[in-house]
């Protein structure tokens, strides 16, 4: 790793869990890549070759990169200019005001103003809201006069790769380019052809909505299991078994399965397009929807158990969602936070998050109700169970809305469980 290598030809600019693992694919392609953050804990990180967080892959690469010499890194964001491509992959929060929070891209546009040439290339990459794009092009003519697409080049490139699957996904995803003005798109897929990927043009805006739409289409794919879920309690009747008979043989069925459905994409991104809604509020349904189910988990256990004043729930993962580190959004820590609420003595296990917590046997060890907070592959054992069985009190409760294990029971007692057949004691 240098600090400032030969010239590079494209700029990072955040180098979190897209823009770390991007830096190190354009590095990997030939590219020379300047790397900038403003996080000095990430960049000594990276500068020792240890990567800040799990992705796929991404260790060996980044070990691979640190050896070629063609990743440098800074905390300047002025230091971007160097390159003549500059990629933005700076975090897009939403307000609770139902609006994107660009605090993060103006900062960075600022830092830029006065350093930019023409030549230079601009690509959004980080996720953003519908009119954004246009809005970065227009701050850029405002504040220096430049011709977009002429001169100065500003598109829009979303990331759509999955956490995990980011070394495969980036050579084989289509790479959507919204550019603006008459040469912004060609020039920003001068940079993306390096992946194998194809690229497909279109508007800014279209980009911008293409990218939501497609975590809004996930974010609502399961809200729908997790209101049946919830309905099902109502009912009496098995969440699971309900739809085991929407899709079985059924050609316009595809209902998915229940869980905890958040993480830091979906849980923010659809707010981006209910800002300007033309059906203000559904979105907002769906996200109570899924927001709603820590406390159904919570609920449900209390109907089963009484009071939870005093007794000891183990939460098998933290993470937003199977076999990640990342624990942003994530609504195993609601379930934590209301189960304290509670008064429970909650004892929290993870094999992947940087969150300190017990082992599993400690966890298990005498719970009086274990909740699958999230479910990892080795989670997921049937050993796992086992030792539930063997370990917790002789009527633990357990909760599972993934099915992971097979058994079909969001709420079943251990004993039960083994009844069943489920691959338990
Ligand atoms: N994480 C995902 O799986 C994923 C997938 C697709 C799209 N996205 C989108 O990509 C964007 C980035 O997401 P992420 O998960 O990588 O975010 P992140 O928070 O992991 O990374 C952002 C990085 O930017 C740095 N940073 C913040 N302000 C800065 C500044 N002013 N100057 C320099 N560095 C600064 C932070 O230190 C951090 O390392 C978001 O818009 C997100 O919605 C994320």
């Amino acid at each position: 790793m240098t600090d400032s290598p030969s010239k590079p030809d494209v700029a990072v600019v955040g180098l979190g869990r897209v823009g770390l693992p991007l830096a190190l694919s354009f590095a990997d392609r030939g590219l020379n890549v300047i790397g900038i953050d403003n996080d000095p804990a990430r960049l000594s990180s990276v500068r020792e070759g240890a990567m800040p967080f799990r992705e796929t892959g991404a260790q060996e690469l980044l070990d691979r990169v640190g050896a070629s010499g063609r990743l440098s890194l800074s905390e300047r964001v002025a230091d971007a200019a160097r390159a003549r491509h500059i990629v933005i992959t700076l975090g897009t929060p939403s307000f609770s005001h139902i609006e994107i929070d660009m605090r993060d891209i103006r900062s960075a546009l600022d830092d830029l103003l006065g350093a930019l040439r023409p030549g230079h290339a601009l690509t959004l990459r980080s996720t953003v809201a519908p009119g954004t794009t246009e809005f970065v092009a227009g701050y850029l003519a405002k504040h220096r006069g430049f011709q977009i697409g002429e001169e100065v080049y500003v598109a829009h490139a979303p990331e759509r790769i999955a956490a995990g699957r980011f070394l495969e996904e980036i050579d084989s995803l289509p790479c959507i380019i919204g550019g603006v003005g008459a040469r912004s798109g060609e020039v920003a897929a001068e940079l993306f052809g390096v992946f194998k990927a194809p690229i497909v043009q279109t508007t800014p805006v279209q980009a911008e909505l293409a990218k939501i739409w497609a975590n809004i289409l996930r974010y609502t794919h399961f809200a729908l299991p997790n209101l049946l879920m919830m309905d099902c309690e109502r009912y009496g009747a098995n969440v699971f078994e309900v739809i085991d008979l929407v899709n079985r043989d059924y050609p316009r069925g595809g209902l998915a399965q229940p869980g905890l459905t958040a993480g830091t994409c979906l849980r923010k991104d659809f707010a981006f397009s209910e800002e300007r809604s033309n059906a203000p509020g559904m979105l907002l349904a769906v996200s109570r929807v899924n927001e709603s189910v820590p406390l159904f988990l919570v609920e449900g256990i209390k109907r089963r158990v009484g009071s939870l004043s005093g007794r000891k729930v183990a939460v098998l993962g933290l993470a937003f969602k199977a076999d990640t580190d990342d624990e942003r959004d994530s609504l195993a820590h609601k379930l934590v936070r209301l189960l304290e609420r509670e008064l429970a003595d909650v004892v929290a296990h993870d094999p992947h998050v940087s969150t300190p917590t017990a082992s599993l046997e400690q966890a298990v060890e005498s719970a009086d109700v274990v909740v699958v907070g999230a479910n990892h592959s080795e989670l997921c054992d049937p050993r796992t169970l086992a030792m539930i069985a063997e370990r917790s009190s002789a009527d633990c409760l357990v909760v599972d809305p993934w099915n992971c294990w097979g058994a079909g029971q969001v709420f079943a007692y251990a004993s039960e469980l083994a009844a069943l057949g489920a691959p338990s004691a």
